[in-house]
């Protein structure tokens, strides 16, 4: 589906999300707070936003985008120039200890295994390493939850089907958000995951959260 929906990855995104998108990766990367010349694996890096964002506010750092989506990645190197590696999250090619931070945004929620996948995050830091996920986690209140089923249910189905003529490739967009847990109950994954210093930051109230977390 990934490899369907990359030629037109870029622009859907920064349609249905009214270009916010770019904020909250802006705002994930600051959150993590990376030393100057940190190593950093970029997972479900799809094309690279988020990879070319760490460059931009950390230039000497050294970032690799991950992603097992080759057309994705075709499309993220053209664009940044950035190292890439196709590689599948929950068996990650790289050793024990090799980076200082990872991120992942809106890619977690896409793995078979959210567990899983962060072992192998947590698996590839080292010791003191930071993770940052951005993610459109379900909602908890009831009003996030009827703008929710309102955007979901009208706006996406139909920027899917105009922008896109992909509409199942978003009906799966909507329906991995229903699936996906809360942010509390990510949290408290990652707690469980062994990540300590778990903190929270709204970026779009209800919906769409960043959490940052490190190893013991
Ligand atoms: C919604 S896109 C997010 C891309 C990018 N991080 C961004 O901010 O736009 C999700 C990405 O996760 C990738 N993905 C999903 N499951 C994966 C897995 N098991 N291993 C590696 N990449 C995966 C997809 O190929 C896709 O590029």
């Amino acid at each position: 589906m990934f490899e369907r929906i990359a030629p037109r990855y870029d622009l859907l995104n920064r349609v249905l999300a009214l270009r916010t998108d770019v904020c909250w990766r802006r705002r994930l990367v600051a959150v993590l707070d990376l030393p100057a010349e940190a190593r950093v694996l970029d997972l479900c890096a799809g094309t690279l936003d988020v990879a070319a964002e760490i460059r931009r506010q950390r230039p000497a750092a050294c970032v690799v985008g991950a992603d097992f989506a080759r057309g994705m990645l075709q499309r993220g190197r053209a664009k940044t120039g950035l190292p890439v590696a196709q590689a599948d999250a929950l068996a990650l090619p790289f050793a024990a200890d090799a980076f200082d931070a990872v991120t992942v945004a809106f890619g977690l929620r896409n793995l078979e295994s959210p567990a899983r996948g962060l072992a192998e995050i947590a698996r590839v830091l080292r010791p003191g390493g930071r993770v940052g996920v951005l993610e459109l986690f379900r909602p908890a209140g009831a009003f996030a939850r009827v703008v929710h089923a309102l955007y979901n249910r009208g706006f996406v189905p139909l920027v899917g089907r105009t922008v896109s003529r992909d509409p199942a490739a978003y009906r799966y967009l909507v329906d991995s958000i229903d699936a996906f847990s809360s942010v509390a109950e990510f949290t408290a994954l990652l707690a469980q995951s062994g990540f300590v210093s778990v903190e929270r930051r709204s970026v779009w109230p209800g919906i769409s959260s960043v959490v940052v977390a490190r190893l013991p």
